[in-house]
């Protein structure tokens, strides 16, 4: 069976000002109806295979909110790992496959902030992975690049073992600029969509092979869970010690140039309209436009205005006669940018935090 585990430890800073510390971007319904934890948990619905009750790992500071979210989409035998402070995400999938180790299951690792149009094409391509994952491969889901994106990890792509399966030549996070262009230019790499399956064991293996430290603090942490109702809380102080880092540095990084470990590194291509809403302007790309172009959350209004994003959550928001606009309203701030520079905005969240 798979074992879905949901890392939900955000805060999605460049969706200010919708995004705050407060209320990250997967708790809040950007695209549709549901908030994009809702969607995470849902994608499995209807997958042909045996799927475990989902594993959440989060902040403990969104427990309430987390928990509420999940009662109406999530089946009810869930549990919610609760982190006192986060230390990435190789320490939550830890904390998770030291949790889910009973049976050895495969874990399916899914970002809670992403968007997946296609389920069915993302529900083929999992149970590929499963079959990949079960047999001890450690799995990513590779998607074709559009862009020299500096946010992601690369992979390069080796033989094809299997259709659709291909080992990792190389794993390369978040490369500079120049290096991502000629990545792209290459035709031989495949963006890491941040989606993995291994199995609990060969993932433990990995990370203690890798990065004992981490596998130490988080075995002591999770060593007598305190359980109420669905949330597992974890030893604070044992956690403390755990160094920070994530699955793509940590592990994926490694795999490729370290034999020795026996664990084969595969990605599985992945054609399911994914995207990381990691800005503004990739939600404006995955959206449902008006025939000018326009998306609008709320009361919203446009006259003679082409390709704008608009979310009004208070007020009436107006825009007459500008192209290529974001512009966000709360009731405490709005925001008004150009679509090209959304990247930028954590630049203002920093200068935010600093009081600059
Ligand atoms: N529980 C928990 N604790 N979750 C966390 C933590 C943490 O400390 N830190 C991050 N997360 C969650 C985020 O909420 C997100 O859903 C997911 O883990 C990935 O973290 P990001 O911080 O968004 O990673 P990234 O976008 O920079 O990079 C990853 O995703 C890219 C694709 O979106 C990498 O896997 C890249 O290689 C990949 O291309
Ligand atoms: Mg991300």
């Amino acid at each position: 069976s798979i074992q879905p585990v949901i890392l939900s430890g955000g805060s999605g800073t460049r969706l200010w000002p919708l995004s705050r510390e407060q209320y990250p971007k997967q708790l809040l319904a950007l695209d549709g109806d549901e908030t994009m934890l809702q969607s995470t948990v849902r994608r499995l619905d209807g997958y042909a295979g045996e799927v475990e009750a989902p594993i959440i790992v989060c902040n403990e500071e969104y427990r309430f909110i987390t928990a509420e979210q999940l009662r109406t989409c999530a089946h009810p035998s869930h549990c919610i790992v609760l982190e006192p402070f986060g230390r990435n995400t190789a320490p939550a999938l830890t904390l998770a496959a030291l949790l889910a180790r009973g049976s050895d299951p495969v874990l399916l690792v899914m970002p809670a902030d992403h968007v997946i149009r296609d389920r069915g094409a993302f529900q083929s391509a999992v149970g590929i992975g499963a079959r990949m994952a079960e047999a001890g491969s450690m799995v990513t889901f590779g998607i074709v690049p559009a862009r020299p994106e500096t946010g992601y990890g690369y992979i390069r792509c080796g033989d094809e073992s299997s259709p659709g399966v291909r080992a990792i030549a190389e794993f390369v996070e978040k490369p500079d600029a120049v290096t991502a262009q000629q990545y792209l230019d290459s035709g031989n790499y495949l963006w890491n969509s941040g989606i993995f399956m291994m199995r609990a064991s060969v993932w433990l293996k990995a990370i203690g092979e890798l990065n004992p430290a981490m596998l130490e603090a988080c075995s002591t942490a999770i060593q007598r869970p305190a359980r109420d109702a669905d949330f597992v809380r974890i030893d604070v102080e044992a956690f403390e010690r755990c160094p920070a880092d994530s699955i793509d540095y940590a592990v994926m990084e490694h795999l490729a140039g370290r034999p020795e470990l026996g664990i084969a590194g595969v990605v599985v291509s992945m054609e399911a309209g994914w995207s990381d809403l990691g800005a503004w302007d990739a939600l404006w790309d995955v959206a449902q436009k008006d025939a000018d172009g326009n998306v609008a959350r709320g009361d919203v209004m446009f006259e003679g205005a082409r390709d704008n994003l608009v979310f009004a959550s208070d007020r009436l928001v107006t825009c007459l006669g500008v192209t290529g606009m974001v512009v966000v309203e709360t009731p405490d701030a709005v925001m008004v940018a150009d679509k090209r520079c959304t990247q930028d905005v954590k630049k203002l969240v920093a200068r935010l935090k600093d009081g600059a």
